[in-house]
């Protein structure tokens, strides 16, 4: 060998956990249009470019419409399979070690799809993300807020029954109206059921949802939780408490939470000391995976190395992982810092 050793580059990102990921949110235009031809169901899009141009949205709801839409073409056990492995694959080369994945199971029952068709698929390709892809995974099923909390309770009543393979339960669709208090009863029982807690609270709706899903709720985890920033007793109490809130810029970009992603209060949320992470909520409507997540808030805020590690520590150890694997994961964390 001649010359002097190339000195290796730092890998650009971290390894990361990613704690909020809507598995329907990774349905990609073209594998919509593949479901689509295998269960012979016609899409009102001329081709993948019609429907991607339709990916303007004005606010969560202009979003929740066609995300719901899109999920017809979701059939078969073998549909939601397809669809996760997708996204594992992705995930993969995002740097992502770990994910903790959202369903939306009360969306698929009312198409007539049941639960061991949707949990089952998913929980298929979860069942091997270690081995096929070096992911930790686990499964958290979010119910509907803009449905009523009685059907929410009966579901989750049937998900206990199976034995379904989830390690929690969270809070999604349209906030604003929709307080969390509305579902007392169905946190109480996934609590008595052993599951963990987390809801969606401060992306549109005000910041008392925030502080209602954490003494009501007593959810271990806020999802978003930005418009937290607007009310500075609570932001005081979510520093004190350090309690984990899963940021999802390029999605609050996109649903018009803030006008663009030089006005996001990321860097604001970190300087205040919050344990904020960042994620990629429904990365196909978005624009972007983990990582064009994080490489456009480093662009746009020049965030330093240090940063990126504490982002990516902030997301480990907001996991629900046991003790030992978040270990391993920090100490990937600690090796990529000072590579
Ligand atoms: N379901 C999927 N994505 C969501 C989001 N960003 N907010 C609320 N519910 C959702
Ligand atoms: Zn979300």
């Amino acid at each position: 060998m001649s010359g002097s050793p190339v000195p290796s580059s730092p890998s650009p990102l971290p390894p990361m956990a990613e704690l909020h990921l809507h598995i329907e949110g990774t349905l990609e235009p073209e594998l919509i249009f593949d479901l689509a031809a295998r269960n012979g169901i016609s899409l009102p899009y001329q081709d993948v470019n019609d429907l991607r141009a339709r990916y303007e949205f004005t606010d969560l709801q202009s979003f929740l419409d066609l995300y719901y839409a899109n999920m017809a073409v979701l059939v078969t056990e073998e549909d939601f399979a397809t669809m996760t492995t997708g996204y594992l694959r992705r995930a993969a080369t995002a740097g992502v070690r770990h994910a903790e994945i959202f369903i939306d199971p009360q969306a698929h029952l009312a198409r007539g799809v049941d639960l061991a068709t949707s949990i089952g698929g998913v929980a298929r390709a979860l069942a091997t993300s270690r081995a096929d892809f070096g992911m930790s995974t686990s499964l958290i099923a979010a119910f509907l807020r803009d449905q009523p909390a009685d059907e929410a309770l009966a579901v989750l009543e049937d998900l206990i029954a199976m034995d379904a393979p989830i390690i929690g339960i969270g809070l999604d669709s349209a906030e604003v109206g929709h307080p969390p208090s509305e579902f007392t009863q169905v946190f109480d029982r996934a609590r008595e059921a052993g599951l963990e807690c987390v809801a969606h609270a401060g992306e549109e709706g005000p910041p008392a949802y925030i502080s209602e899903a954490l003494d009501v709720l007593h959810v271990s985890r806020i999802d978003h939780g930005i418009r937290a920033m607007e009310d500075d007793e609570l932001v005081l109490r979510l520093v004190e408490e350090q309690v984990p809130m899963t940021v999802c810029p390029l999605s609050n970009v996109r649903l018009r939470a803030v006008t663009d992603l030089a006005a996001h209060p990321l860097p604001r949320m970190i300087e205040a000391g919050l344990n904020v992470s960042i994620h990629s909520d429904d990365p196909s409507y978005f624009g972007g995976y983990l990582d064009d997540n994080l490489d456009r808030v480093t662009s746009t805020f020049e965030l330093s190395q240090a940063t990126l590690a504490l982002l990516a520590a902030n997301s480990i150890r907001s996991s629900f992982l046991p003790e030992q694997r978040q270990g391993e994961l920090l100490a990937e964390v600690e090796a990529w810092l000072s590579e």
